[in-house]
């Protein structure tokens, strides 16, 4: 089944888009409060100063003023001469109704009506202050009512313009500024590049189970580095491996099942061909080749039979467990294989140990022992002898199956127990054989928990030992 590739490349794009955008979400909050917060924090400090400052010196000119009984033009410079308020950009003194006594800013004002609203609020008994930060400066003004014995006689307003302290505050904000404008920048560049090599060993990754999907299993995966994604990439490939490894055991299954079916059709196509052409065929050899025939069929059907076990055992469905006396199962399989040990002359001898019981489907337990016990008769000489015993200790059941045949070469031993493999073709196949038999006993001792081992027997001849777990009654009554 082929896959319908999906929009790869938007996806990746959009990752790193995502990550460019909340990483600058970030930067920029953090910014923006980095040159927000110290210029308003700062400001209102100076604010403060500037409320203290201007209120003491208001204080100070309304108390000497207040010693007076009247306020006019002319007291009022006098006693203005006696202070020290020359740091203030502006000092205006009214009396009682606006009217403006004094003008730091000139005499033109003096005897007209002071239009300011803080100097209304100071007449009406308030003491105003009002502070403002523009055009690089701080412009502060203060009033205050100039009170003698509970009676309100006039007003101060004080009004000062620092462009001092606002160049210290707007300078900071400058430097700020262009921080912030590097720290972008630098920021930009390192996410920009972080990111991409990000997104390109994703879209590296992507590529390659593109390649993998495609059918090219052995193709492998090289991301770099030493972090998650390295990690991603190395199962990837282990991934792989298992994908290649199960497609060639898959296809390897395939073309030898089909020769495997193939030989004996063709000898039954060849037979009966041989019948129908030939009109004259005597009894005898008609009989001969349908008795032929026959066997061949009968090849086919323990080929298929097999193939069916091993694809059961493939999908993992288990035939029903019950607790089998691995002795009596081997008597009872034996006297199936006298007539094969009669034909081929072998001998064959067994000891039995008592009560070596094993959970196990009855069925798999008869597969393993004909198995075992066929091969020992098949691949052995005229005369020989099969050995089989079955004994155990507390916690297993042991089945031995030893013989003084042809034996298995070194270098076959570690395959015989693949699917197919035969070591001698010629002779197995004389003998009936398949190739599957001892896969199916491999895969029924495994899916028991059991092992199988095969090692040579000396002088000559093959020694099979299985191990499996031994029941128990009391034990598994436990658990
Ligand atoms: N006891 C034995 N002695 C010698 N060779 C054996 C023995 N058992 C198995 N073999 C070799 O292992 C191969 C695989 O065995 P098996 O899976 O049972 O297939 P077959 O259908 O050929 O018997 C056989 O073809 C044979 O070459
Ligand atoms: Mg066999």
């Amino acid at each position: 089944m082929r896959i319908k590739p999906r929009e790869k490349r938007k996806r990746t794009g959009s990752v790193q888009y995502k990550f460019i955008v909340s990483f600058f979400a970030l930067i920029g909050a953090l910014l923006l409060l980095m040159n927000t917060y110290p210029l308003m924090a700062s400001r209102d400090l100076v604010f403060k100063e500037k409320e203290s400052a201007l209120m003491n010196q208001a204080a100070v000119i309304s108390s000497s003023l207040s010693a007076l009984d009247t306020l006019s033009a002319n007291s009022v410079a006098q006693v203005m001469e006696l202070l020290d308020v020359t740091s203030f950009s502006r000092i205006v003194v009214t009396d009682g109704s606006a009217l403006v006594l004094y003008d730091t800013w000139g005499d033109s004002g003096i005897g007209k009506y002071a239009l300011f609203s803080e100097i209304s609020r100071a007449l009406g008994g308030e003491q105003v202050f009002r502070s403002q930060f523009a055009d690089g400066a701080f412009i502060s003004r203060a009033a205050m009512p100039v009170r003698s014995r509970s009676v309100t006689l006039g007003s101060v307003y004080l009004c000062e313009y620092d462009s001092e302290q606002a160049s210290l505050i707007l300078s900071i904000q400058n430097i700020l500024r262009v921080i912030s404008i590097a720290a972008c920048t630098v920021a930009l560049i390192l996410t920009v590049a972080f990111s991409r090599t990000l997104t390109a060993r994703i879209t590296h990754l992507a590529k390659a189970i593109q390649v993998v999907r495609g059918g090219n299993y052995a193709h492998r995966l090289d991301i770099g580095g030493n972090d998650e994604l390295t990690e991603l990439g190395n199962e990837f490939n282990n991934l792989t491996e298992r994908l290649e490894t199960t497609e060639q055991q898959r296809r390897r299954f395939v073309s030898d099942a089909s020769h495997e079916l193939k030989t004996p059709l063709a000898s039954i196509r060849l037979l009966s061909d041989s019948i129908v052409q030939s009109g004259d065929m005597d009894m005898d050899t008609m009989r001969e080749f349908v008795t032929d025939i026959g066997s061949e069929a009968e090849r086919l059907q323990r080929t298929t039979e097999k193939l069916l076990d091993l694809s059961r055992r493939d999908d993992g469905i288990e035939s029903k467990r019950s607790p089998v006396d691995i002795g009596a199962a081997l008597k009872s399989t034996l006297r199936l294989l006298t007539p094969l040990a009669d034909a081929r002359n072998v001998t064959i001898e067994y000891t039995v140990g008592q009560d070596c019981m094993v959970l196990a489907s009855e069925d798999d337990i008869h597969q393993i022992i004909f198995n075992l016990a066929e091969n020992a008769l098949k691949y052995n000489h005229d005369g020989g002898h099969v050995y089989l015993t079955v004994d155990g200790d507390e916690t297993h059941v042991f089945l031995t199956v030893e013989d003084t045949g042809i034996g298995i070469p070194e270098e076959d031993r570690a395959q015989i127990f693949s699917r197919f493999y035969r070591v001698d073709k010629a002779r197995s196949r004389e003998a009936g054989g398949s190739g599957l038999g001892l896969s199916i006993v491999s895969d029924a001792v495994a899916s028991l928990g059991g092992e199988i081992t095969v090692s040579p027997r000396t002088p000559n001849g093959t020694r099979f030992a299985v191990s499996f777990p031994r029941f128990s009654e009391k034990e598994d009554a436990e658990t």
